[in-house]
C-alpha cells in the first residue's frame, strides 16, 4: 500500500524555512558529470528520489556515486557505458540528458524512451532534430533508441521551435566536445540551465549566452572533472510561499533566489499577499482571503507551469473567479477533479482552467498525481476544514526534500502514515 499524508486544516503556517538545491539542476548536473572523467562534487544536492534515480543510471553508466549529506561525490570513468536502461529512464524523463551526454563522450548511446510524470504527450523531438543537425543519427528499436556519432559531433547552428528546457540541456551538452561552434537559437532561459552552464563552464567548457535566448558554444577536445554548487530551488522556495498565503500565515523562505520567482512573487502580490524580499529571503504574510486573477504560464521568466497546481489552488479559495492558462504541457489538470472533491469550483476548458473562488474547502481523502499535484492537494488540506488524506504520497518524494518536516516546523499538523 502506498504512503499517505495525513493533514488537520486551520492551523496559519508561521516561522522560517530554508530551501534546498533545485532538483531540476542537480538532475542536470549529475548527468553532466559524465562529461569529463574523474572525481566531481556537486554540493546542494536535495535528498529526494529522482536523485537517487539518476545515481542508479550514473552507475549503470559505469560512474560511481556516494553522498555525504547534500554533497554527491561522482567518479566518472574514462570510458562510460553508453546506455541507460528502461527500468530507470521510464521512471524520470531527466534521464534523457544522457543521450547528448553519452553521444559526446563516446560516440554512441543506447536510451530508452522517457517516462516522467503524466502531462499528456512528452516528445522528444526538438532534441532528437538538433543532435541530428550536428551529425548524430537515430533509430528506434523496441523502445529504444539507438543514437551515433561514430565520427563525433560538429557543431552547427540550431533554432529550437519552442525553448525547451530538455532539449536545449541536451544540445548544451552535446555541443561543449562537439568540433567548432554551436548556436542554439529559441534556447531556455531557465535559472536551472544557467547553473548547468556555470558547471560545464568550470569543467572548461565554452559557453557564451547561457540564460538568453541564443547561446553559442565553442568546443573543446576535454573536459576536467570538477565542483559546484548547486542553485536553489525556486519551485519548492514557491510552493511554501504559497502554502503561507493559504493559511494566510506569515513565513520566511530563506536560501533562496528571489529574483528567479520575479513573475511568481508579482503574482502573489496581486493576489494581496504582502511580500518583502532580501537577496536570498521572501517573507510573505497571506490575506484572509486572496483576490481572484489572471495567470498564463510560460517559459521563464514567465509564470512557471510548475507553480500552476499550487497557484490554482490558492486561487479556488479567492473572492471572485480566476482564469489560468496552461501554455507548456496539453494536460496538467488531473488534480482539478481532486481538488473540487474538497468543494473546489473549478473546470477545464481546453488550456484554461475558470476558477470560481469558494469562501472554505472541506478535507476528505484525495490522490496526488505528479510532484506538483501533491504539493497542491497538501496546500488545499492545511486550509481545509477537517482532515484531509492525501495518497499516493511518494510522489512528493521525488521533488521536496523533507516536504512533512517542514511543513511540520512552520506549524502545520501533518503525518505520514
Ligand atoms: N516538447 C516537445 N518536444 C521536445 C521537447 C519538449 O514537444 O522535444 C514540449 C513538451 O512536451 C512540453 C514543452 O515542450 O509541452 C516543454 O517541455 P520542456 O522540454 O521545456 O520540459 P522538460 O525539459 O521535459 C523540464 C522540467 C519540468 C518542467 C519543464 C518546463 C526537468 C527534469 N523537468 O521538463 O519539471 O515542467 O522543464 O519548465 O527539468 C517538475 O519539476 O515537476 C517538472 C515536471
Amino acid at each position: 500500500m502506498s504512503d499517505s499524508l495525513v493533514v488537520q486544516g486551520g492551523t496559519p503556517l508561521s516561522g522560517t524555512v530554508a530551501v534546498g538545491g533545485a532538483k531540476n539542476a542537480a538532475l542536470k548536473h549529475m548527468v553532466a558529470a559524465l562529461m569529463a572523467p574523474g572525481r566531481h562534487q556537486i554540493e546542494n544536492v536535495p535528498e529526494i528520489l529522482d536523485v537517487e534515480i539518476m545515481g542508479r543510471v550514473l552507475e549503470h553508466v559505469g560512474a560511481l556515486c556516494r553522498r555525504d549529506g547534500k554533497t554527491l561525490t561522482i567518479d566518472v570513468p574514462e570510458h562510460p557505458i553508453p546506455e541507460a536502461p528502461l527500468e530507470l529512464v521510464r521512471q524520470m524523463r531527466a534521464s534523457i540528458l544522457v543521450l547528448g551526454a553519452l553521444l559526446a563522450r563516446t560516440g554512441e548511446a543506447r536510451v530508452a524512451l522517457p517516462g516522467g510524470d503524466d502531462f499528456g504527450s512528452r516528445p522528444i523531438d526538438f532534441h532528437i532534430e538538433g543532435l541530428e543537425a550536428m551529425g548524430a543519427t537515430f533509430d528506434l528499436r523496441h523502445g529504444v533508441l539507438y543514437g551515433a556519432a561514430p565520427d563525433g559531433l560538429v557543431g552547427t547552428d540550431v533554432f529550437l521551435e519552442f525553448p525547451s528546457v530538455g532539449a536545449t540541456e541536451n544540445l548544451l551538452l552535446a555541443a561543449v566536445l562537439a568540433k567548432g561552434v554551436t548556436t542554439i537559437g529559441n534556447a531556455a532561459r531557465e535559472p536551472e540551465l544557467v547553473d548547468l552552464a556555470q558547471y560545464l563552464g568550470s569543467m572548461g567548457a565554452k559557453i557564451d549566452g547561457a540564460g538568453t535566448s541564443t547561446i553559442e558554444i565553442h568546443g573543446v577536445e576535454g573536459l576536467t572533472a570538477a565542483s559546484h554548487r548547486t542553485v536553489p530551488d525556486r519551485l519548492e522556495a514557491g510552493t511554501y510561499l504559497v502554502a503561507a498565503a493559504m493559511t494566510a500565515g506569515t513565513v520566511t523562505v530563506s536560501d533562496c533566489r528571489p529574483e528567479h520567482l520575479r513573475m511568481e512573487l508579482r503574482k502573489l502580490t496581486a493576489a494581496g499577499c504582502e511580500i518583502t524580499t532580501s537577496a536570498t529571503s521572501v517573507t510573505l504574510t497571506g490575506p484572509e482571503r486572496p483576490v481572484a486573477l489572471d495567470i498564463s504560464t510560460l517559459p521563464y521568466p514567465g509564470f512557471h507551469t510548475d507553480m500552476h497546481p499550487q497557484m490554482v489552488t490558492l486561487l479556488s479559495v479567492a473572492e471572485g473567479t480566476s482564469l489560468v492558462t496552461e501554455n507548456i504541457y496539453a494536460g496538467r489538470f488531473r488534480y482539478l477533479g481532486e481538488l473540487n472533491r474538497m468543494g473546489a469550483e473549478i473546470h477545464a476548458d481546453g488550456q484554461h482552467v475558470v476558477i470560481r473562488g469558494v469562501t472554505q474547502l472541506s478535507g476528505c481523502e484525495v490522490d496526488a498525481c505528479d510532484i506538483r499535484a501533491g504539493a497542491a492537494l497538501t496546500i488545499a488540506a492545511l486550509r481545509a476544514e477537517g482532515e484531509t488524506v492525501i495518497r499516493d504520497a511518494h510522489h512528493l518524494d521525488r521533488g521536496y526534500d523533507g516536504w512533512v518536516p517542514k511543513l511540520a516546523s512552520l506549524g502545520a499538523d501533518i503525518r505520514r502514515v
